[in-house]
């Protein structure tokens, strides 16, 4: 039977590595034969959600789009990354009820670690109060209490979280396991 579709779904606050961790697991993915397609919060954000902010509402809307085109390229047999921070805990088990082999990978990292990379200057403004609605600052992240996978960026090392993720793929039977040298 052909190899079944999945989605592996990170959330986590900016910076956290959930896109450095995408782009690290697709050429892994791709080498074990899965047909990979990526779906970064940034990235999106330029086409499919141009034009949609920050608030409660406009970040629903963001995050159920996501979900539905990792529903139809799951469904397919395509290995789906996504890679936004999607911080409500509603709207991200909407997206689990309607996606097959969902896999939730929380990307964890202190607001004082995330303050002290700060790779876009963006912590420094929020903590300045010149950005409203920055997550982790002044608005919710809601972390997920019980996700398949929990990394931490802070503590582990990137091979160390993707050998994590690569585990929880494998017992679930949705990535073959490497083939011995
Ligand atoms: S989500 O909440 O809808 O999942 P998404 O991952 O698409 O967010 O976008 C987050 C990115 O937008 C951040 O990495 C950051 O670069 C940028 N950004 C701009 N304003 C904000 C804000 N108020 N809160 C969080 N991220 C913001």
């Amino acid at each position: 039977m052909a190899q079944p579709g999945f989605v592996v779904w990170f959330t986590g606050l900016s910076g956290a590595g959930k896109s450095t961790l995408a782009e690290a697991l697709a050429p892994v993915l791709r080498e074990r034969g899965v047909p990979v397609e990526i779906l970064d919060g940034d990235e999106v954000r330029t086409n499919l959600s141009k034009g949609l902010g920050f608030s409660k509402e406009d970040r629903d809307t963001n995050i159920l789009r996501i979900g539905y085109v990792a529903k139809l390229l799951a469904r397919n047999g395509v290995g789906v990354i996504t890679a936004a921070i999607s911080p409500y805990a509603d709207i991200r088990n909407q997206v689990r009820a309607q996606v097959p082999n969902f896999i939730e990978v929380h990307v964890d990292c202190s607001i004082d670690e995330l303050t002290r990379r700060d790779v876009k200057g963006l912590y420094a403004k929020a903590l300045r109060g010149e950005i409203a609605n920055f997550t982790g600052v002044s608005d919710p992240y809601e972390a997920p209490e019980h996700p398949e996978v929990r990394v931490n960026s802070e503590s582990q090392t990137e091979a160390e979280s993707l050998a994590d993720i690569l585990a929880t793929l494998e017992q679930r039977g949705l990535v073959p396991a490497a083939a011995r040298a």
